[in-house]
């Protein structure tokens, strides 16, 4: 296959995005080589646009964590995947191009029942929930979470998985609005800023608690979510924004036998990224070709409208993910 020499990409430039051109990547031993059809906004990325979530030493320094495309070129090691191969793949940066390199472990096919474009929403998050709620908070059928931002990428992921393995799902959103998409989803939302989130779920639970919580917020946040856990729960935190520290009672903990753990996925090793692919692949894919998994889409912009993207996840305004088409137009012959 003939490859262009260049491709066009967004990169980060004073805290902006701005769309450039870059030399076409070029895979390592076992790397494929992707021609991106769509890449998925994630909040990570626009935290690395503002300069707080640096990528890894050896990533990308474009942005971008999950793409979908065909594999266009494969490294010498790499025997699962073919050129002409479709596929949606987690990246630990680079999506935002049209042509973007991943260990060949970190690839999925693109489910039976999703569009090529729309699997694009799809790596970030579910390794993302299938690993914390799933692997490291080992929640089981029958059991009840709390998961904050239930209308985020992560929070309807959440929600679907849940779903779908027969947990009861519990979130909290900013607006009726929210609360809404999330409920027409399958959660039972609450609106945290016209409700006190602790006695609510108290309520909804009656009085019992939740086994596990996926916390996006921290600081005042994790106090309150642990006088929610019931005896035996779990509590994983994945992200900070309400800030990094928190004050808690060690009794509460001794008395309930909590667990209290987290995870960042971006800086994890590729053989870890490529073993939770495996189970997704076995648990979790075939389950878009029955219907009981489907992408939860805000919107599908054009990659050079990836500042507009950001703009919208920024202000909060989208359910969903956020996608960026790389429309055929806009890759090179
Ligand atoms: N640790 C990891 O491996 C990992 C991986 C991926 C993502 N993340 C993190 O997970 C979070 C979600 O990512 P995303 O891409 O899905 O982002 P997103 O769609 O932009 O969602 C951010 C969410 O945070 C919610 N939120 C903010 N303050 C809140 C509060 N005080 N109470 C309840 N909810 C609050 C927002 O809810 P409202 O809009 O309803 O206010 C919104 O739904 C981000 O913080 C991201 O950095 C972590």
């Amino acid at each position: 296959m003939t490859l262009p020499g260049d491709m066009r990409a967004v990169e980060i430039t004073d805290g902006q995005l701005r769309l450039t051109t870059r030399p076409l990547p070029e895979p390592k031993a076992d790397e494929v080589l992707i021609r991106v059809a769509a890449a998925g906004v994630n909040r990570p990325d626009v935290m690395q646009r503002l300069g707080r979530y640096p990528p890894p030493p050896g990533a990308s320094d474009l942005p971008g964590l999950e793409v979908s495309g065909t594999i266009v070129a494969t490294g010498a090691d790499v025997t699962r995947w073919r050129i002409g191969d479709t596929v949606c793949a987690l990246l630990a940066g680079g999506g935002y191009a049209e042509y973007a390199t991943t260990p060949d472990g970190q690839c999925l096919p693109v489910p039976a029942g999703v569009s090529m474009v729309d699997a694009a929403s799809l790596p970030e998050t579910y390794f993302t929930v299938w690993s914390n709620l799933f692997e490291r908070a080992y929640v089981c059928e029958g059991e009840t979470v709390l998961v904050h931002g239930g209308t985020s990428g992560i929070g309807v992921t959440a929600i679907q998985l849940c779903r779908a393995f027969g947990i009861r799902i519990l979130v909290t959103c900013g607006s009726d609005a929210k609360c809404r998409a999330a409920t027409a989803l399958g959660a039972e939302a609450i609106n945290y800023n016209s409700e006190d989130f602790v006695e609510r779920v108290k309520a909804l639970t009656e009085g019992k608690g939740v086994d596990v919580v996926l916390d996006m917020v921290g600081g005042s946040y994790v106090a309150r979510n642990l006088s929610l856990l019931a005896e035996s729960g779990r509590h994983v935190s994945i992200a900070i924004q309400g800030g990094n520290k928190a004050e808690i009672n060690i009794f509460d903990i001794m008395r309930k036998r909590l667990l209290i753990t987290g995870s960042t996925l971006r800086a994890r090793s590729t053989a870890f990224k490529s073993a939770l692919a495996l189970s997704l692949e076995r648990e979790v894919w075939p389950l878009f070709a029955t219907g009981e998994l489907t992408p939860v889409i805000d919107s599908r912009l054009p990659l050079a409208a990836a500042g507009q993207a950001h703009a919208r996840m920024e202000a909060g305004a989208h359910v969903g993910k956020i996608l960026l088409e790389i429309a055929p137009r806009e890759i090179l012959p």
